[in-house]
């Protein structure tokens, strides 16, 4: 999308992987050492982000017995709390100069709902555009790890399980599929971290790669204090 829409002063950082892989402790660290760069930064999620968005999410991530969401359902109630949060809260920040992080965004819905979900992947790229008015990331960082291991994870933590972690794993291994195949078609974007090691080790090599791109890209490097 070579259009005007996608010319922003901010940068839009996006972060990715399969359930467990420690995106949201990561993302975290890293706006913290953004902050302390003097950088301008917004961090916030997907699904999410604006009241509608979240409202969105807790009917997406609650299971209900009585009614199956179907997938077509589900890409489309994902695709509404993005056009929220993109219109309301990721493009004005942009516009602003900020850094935004963002936990989880379109690839997010290529690789579950296309990927996990079989849904056609040029109709979910097609409306994905509508509900983002052709916004994409400029930075994708995907954390990478055995599904088993993500899933041990988050078994551990029962209260974190949601109506996604409940999947089964041949669910989740097509999904690590999906982000592998995002990231081989769009090496310049993607860049695959290994989270299968220690969450410091995991930290250091993002924070290197996230703060130096961003002193490279950032067109006004710091805040004035
Ligand atoms: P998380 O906060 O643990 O990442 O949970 C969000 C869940 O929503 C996770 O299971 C992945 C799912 N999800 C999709 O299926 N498609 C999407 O486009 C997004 C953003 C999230």
């Amino acid at each position: 999308m070579g259009t005007k829409k996608q010319q922003t002063r901010g940068l839009f950082i996006t972060l990715e992987g399969v359930e467990g892989s420690g995106k949201s402790t990561q993302i975290r660290h890293l706006a913290k050492v953004l902050i302390h760069a003097g950088y301008r930064v917004l961090q916030t999620r997907e699904p999410g982000g604006t009241s509608t968005a979240e409202a969105i999410r807790r009917i997406l991530l609650t299971a209900s017995s009585h009614e199956r969401v179907t997938p077509q359902a589900e890409a489309l109630l994902i695709l509404a709390a993005r056009c929220q949060h993109v219109t309301h809260v990721i493009r004005p920040a942009l516009e602003y100069s900020t850094v935004v992080l963002c936990d989880r965004f379109s690839d997010s819905t290529f690789a579950y709902q296309g990927f996990g979900r079989d849904l056609d992947l040029k109709w979910l790229q097609a409306a994905n555009t509508v509900a983002t008015d052709g916004l994409t990331p400029h930075l994708t960082l995907v954390l990478d790890l055995p599904v088993s291991v993500g899933l041990a994870r988050r078994r551990a933590d029962r209260g974190q399980q949601n109506r996604l972690d409940r999947e089964t794993e041949r669910f989740h291994r097509k999904v690590r599929r999906g982000f592998l195949a995002l990231a081989a078609k769009e090496p310049h974007r993607i860049t695959i971290v290994n989270a299968n090691r220690p969450a410091r080790e995991v930290r250091d090599e993002l924070t290197e790669i996230v703060v130096g791109w961003v002193a490279r890209h950032h067109h006004r490097p710091r805040r004035t204090r």
